[in-house]
């Protein structure tokens, strides 16, 4: 399988509706599926997403700007060779097993500081993006974020639900956020632990399209309780619905 250009799958939703595990599920078929090389990217300060793929996290995107900004100083102007360092430091923190590669973003950046030294990661972030197949990144709960701290354009906008009024709420508020806020070129919703005889009800609340819709699945709740690393689950419903929803979502025809 050899797609053209990256896809950049971005996950955003309220806290808790399933943003990782989506992330992680997604992961696996990719891997499984596709020939692709993906590049998971944990973009909550709490890296669940390094836990479900089995990675533990060193060194963090955020890390290397602390680093940076303490090493600058007060020094405003980033040279060639701060640039140079940024660049060496980012690979350093990508963690590769063969054809899936993962970046930590870390904690949020302090709003209005070092814009240069902010850009110029996200910038590198994109250009190392484009290396890939794939790009999921999973993100921290809320509507602040949406990949202000990441990359400047995604793919794929994923909002995430589960079958409440917040949760569907919240969906909205950052659809209509990112309308300003983010480029993208295809946005959905994908509702998660609902029921089938729920779903209408659920989309008649939200203009939304809906990408797929994942019921309670009790392995993945099983794997996060033992701390199993997703990649190891196969043969469960709600993989199958999400490999369906990618192949709509990403595969070329
Ligand atoms: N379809 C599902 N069936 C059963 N359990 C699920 C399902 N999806 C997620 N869970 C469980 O729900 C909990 C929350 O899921 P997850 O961590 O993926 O949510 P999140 O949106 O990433 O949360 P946070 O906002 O805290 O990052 C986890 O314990 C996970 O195992
Ligand atoms: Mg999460």
């Amino acid at each position: 399988m050899n797609v053209n250009k990256t896809a950049v799958i971005s996950l955003c939703g309220k806290g808790g509706v399933g943003k990782t595990s989506i992330a992680a599920l997604m992961v696996n078929n990719l891997l499984r599926h596709s020939n692709g090389t993906v590049l998971a990217i944990d973009a909550d300060p709490a890296v669940g997403l390094a836990t479900s793929l089995g990675f533990s996290v060193y060194k963090t995107v955020d890390s290397i700007r602390t680093e940076i900004i303490e090493q600058l100083k007060h020094e405003t102007i980033v040279t060639a060779a701060v640039q140079e360092q940024l660049d060496y430091e980012l690979l350093q923190a990508v963690q590769e097993r063969k054809n899936l590669a993962f970046l930590a973003i870390g904690r949020p950046e302090k709003e209005g500081c070092y814009c240069s030294i902010n850009s110029l990661l996200k910038d590198l972030i994109t250009r190392l993006s484009q290396n890939f197949d794939f790009v999921i990144i999973d993100g921290e709960a809320g509507i602040e974020q949406v990949n202000r701290r990441v990359m400047e354009a995604v793919t794929h906008l994923i909002l995430v639900s589960d079958g409440s009024q917040k949760g569907i709420n919240v969906a909205d508020t950052i659809s209509k956020v990112a309308q300003q806020s983010v480029k993208y070129n295809h946005k959905g919703l994908i509702l998660n632990r609902v029921n089938r005889d729920e779903i209408t009800t659920l989309e008649a609340k939200t203009n939304l399209d809906l990408l797929t819709w994942i019921p309670e699945d009790k392995k993945i709740r099983q794997f996060d309780l033992e701390g199993k690393n997703i990649l190891e689950l196969q043969d469960t419903r709600s993989l199958n619905l999400i490999k369906n929803c990618l192949e709509t979502l990403v595969y070329p025809s």
